[in-house]
């Protein structure tokens, strides 16, 4: 990755007054044409990542590279990079052409030359007919096209984008996501992406970089990410998971055999080498990966229902094991305990062959 790396954060770290640490020690390496995407809770540091990136913050150390070359002191000006801003920052009474070809003036761009990239770029949006319109008239959603037709237009090597789309309701979300990623493709632009809405980076990235405190947890694909969480901190950000702290009673070449409490929890062996019998260490185990049935199995623990929650094809049952942990099981609404009760006592166990991570405790 890094020998082919578009754009490379080189030991990048960011204190604010009051001994705020904003980002430390962040490494990363981001290719021509990746959709790339930065995910994680709120004031982990993902806007102060592309503040550094665009050139609006210096790093208190560190620096940024941009096709091999140190573009740490420039001005953001003087950068090939454009920001879609979460709050799109258009000029209201503008039209929407003034708006996409503003930064084109500012650049000195010749009127004819700039009417025909405005016009392209609109064409790329979806919005060629909203050309003399003013930006005050047009919807969320189009605004939205607006500000990523301002942001293309200039042809910048990469793109970043601060929470592009959580303006926006749910069902145009999902489209405009759609609509991202294709224009992404079209153009070949490389994208820089923060959300800290999961499904949406899960959905559209090639990677997702995981920040906590500052700090990169992991940086992989979707399905990596997904079924081989690094830490336990991953794990329990990226989609649902249950964390169970379990023994191992034994292994053979591909299987540990562990347990929590009662619960039998038979996983394949992968870069846990270390671990030996009477290790205890973090298993997760998704909520499908849970299977449930009224007659004990074996490895199965007793466990009592808590509540069971709707959720359109499946249904989310919270258990409390007879050793009193926590567990939760996604079932099909089909299944022949759809129709458990609260308080009924029931067996939980692991799906067999379900790849479950073993996580540094
Ligand atoms: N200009 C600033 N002065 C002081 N502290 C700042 C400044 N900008 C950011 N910070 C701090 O740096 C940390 C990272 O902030 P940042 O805005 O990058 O978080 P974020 O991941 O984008 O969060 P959110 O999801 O809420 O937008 C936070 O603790 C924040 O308070
Ligand atoms: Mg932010």
């Amino acid at each position: 990755m890094a020998s082919n790396a578009l754009l490379r954060l080189e030991k990048i770290s960011k204190h604010f007054a009051g001994g705020i640490v904003g980002l430390n020690d962040i490494d990363l390496s981001i290719a021509q044409g990746e959709f790339l995407s930065l995910l994680g809770p709120s004031g982990c540091g993902k806007t102060t990542t592309l503040r550094v990136i665009a050139g609006f913050e210096a790093p208190t150390d560190g620096h940024v590279w941009l096709d091999g070359r140190d573009i740490t002191p420039l001005r953001a000006f003087d950068r090939p990079v454009n920001t879609v801003f979460q709050d799109y920052a258009l000029f209201p009474h503008m039209s929407v052409a003034d708006n996409v070809g503003f930064g084109l003036s500012l650049r000195k761009i010749a009127a004819a030359e700039r009417r025909k990239r405005v016009a392209a770029a609109l064409d790329m949006v979806g919005l060629a007919d909203k050309i003399n319109q003013r930006v005050q008239a047009l919807s969320g959603g189009q605004r939205q096209r607006v500000a990523l037709a301002r942001a293309i237009v200039c042809e910048p090597r990469v793109l970043l984008l601060d929470e592009p789309l959580s303006a926006l309701d749910a069902h145009l979300r999902e489209q405009m996501q759609i609509e991202l990623k294709r224009l992404q493709r079209e153009l070949g632009t490389t994208f820089v992406m923060v959300t800290h809405d999961q499904t949406e980076a899960l959905s559209i990235s090639d990677r997702i970089v995981v920040m906590n405190k500052a700090r990169i947890e992991q940086i992989a694909s979707p399905s990596e990410l997904y079924d081989r969480p690094a830490t336990t901190f991953v794990a329990g950000f990226i989609g649902s998971m249950n964390l169970l702290w379990a023994k191992l009673r034994s292994r053979d070449t591909s299987t540990l055999h562990l347990a929590s409490g009662s619960l039998a929890l038979s996983v394949p062996a992968a870069g846990d080498a270390a671990l030996k019998s009477g290790d205890a260490t973090t298993v997760g185990v998704r909520p499908e990966d849970i299977l449930l049935s009224r007659e004990r199995i074996d490895g199965a623990a007793g466990a009592r229902v808590e509540s069971v929650v709707f959720q359109g094809r499946s249904l989310r049952v919270h258990l409390l094991t007879d050793d009193n942990i926590s567990l939760t099981a996604d079932i099909p609404r089909q299944a022949e305990l759809a129709a458990m009760a609260v308080g009924e006592q029931i067996f939980a166990s692991l799906r067999p062959g379900a790849a479950c991570p073993v996580l540094p405790s």
